[in-house]
């Protein structure tokens, strides 16, 4: 038998008064591209760092090192705002909410992520940090420029709603058919002192 792997990711948690927005705010758009998979509101959040499959025998390492780009990052202010797709609107993949405060701060978050995890054994990202927040997932690729203008003028108001960002949250990703179960197991303070680690129990 092979050793044992996780799906892991690092990310930042939205408060849950920002997830009830983004709900309610996009329950009516939510029929409007045959084929789309929408994030359930629990599971929004912002991806520092997607790990991937990990051994789990490297866990210590791993989360030593999470908490150490944590440790090297100041609590910050974030606020969400502007929709968007990946690779672009005419043919989306991916729709996102982006940040319109706190991005520079992330960004410089997620590049300590990437060179702690680094040392043990995550693979570099190659491709420059976008914070984004991801709304929705396409089957296949969507023109979805109409979508994006109803979106941007329903969440308009997420502009406003800035929340305190004092912690980094490694996650393991459970996939199965109905949506993925992402499992905090441990919640990293941003310039927390060395112990300052919370472990979660659910691994
Ligand atoms: P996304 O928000 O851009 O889709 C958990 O899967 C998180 O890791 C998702 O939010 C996803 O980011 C991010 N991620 C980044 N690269 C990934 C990949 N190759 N496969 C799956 N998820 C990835």
């Amino acid at each position: 038998m092979g050793a044992e792997r996780w799906r892991l990711f690092v990310a930042l948690d939205i408060p849950e008064q920002v997830r009830d927005f983004i709900r309610d705010a996009t329950s009516e758009l939510r029929g409007e591209i045959a084929g789309a998979r929408w994030v359930s509101p629990r599971n929004l959040h912002l991806t520092l760092k997607f790990i991937g499959e990990f051994e789990v025998s490297g866990m210590e390492r791993l989360e030593r090192e999470v908490l150490a780009a944590a440790r090297g990052s100041a609590p910050f202010t974030a606020a969400l705002g502007g929709c968007g797709a990946f690779p672009g609107a005419g043919r989306a993949r991916v729709i996102w909410v982006g940040m319109r405060q706190g991005e520079k701060e992330a960004s410089t978050l997620a590049r300590r992520l990437e060179s702690r995890l680094e040392k043990a054994g995550v693979k570099r990202e190659e491709r420059p940090f976008r914070g984004h927040l991801t709304l929705a997932r396409m089957r296949h690729p969507v023109d979805c420029a109409a979508l994006l203008d109803a979106l941007g003028d329903r969440l308009a108001g997420l502009e406003e709603m800035s929340f305190p960002v004092d912690e980094a949250t490694l996650y393991r990703s459970i996939l199965g058919p109905q949506g993925p179960d992402y499992r905090p197991l441990l919640r990293a303070a941003l310039g927390g002192k060395e112990d300052d680690a919370d472990r979660m129990d659910g691994r």
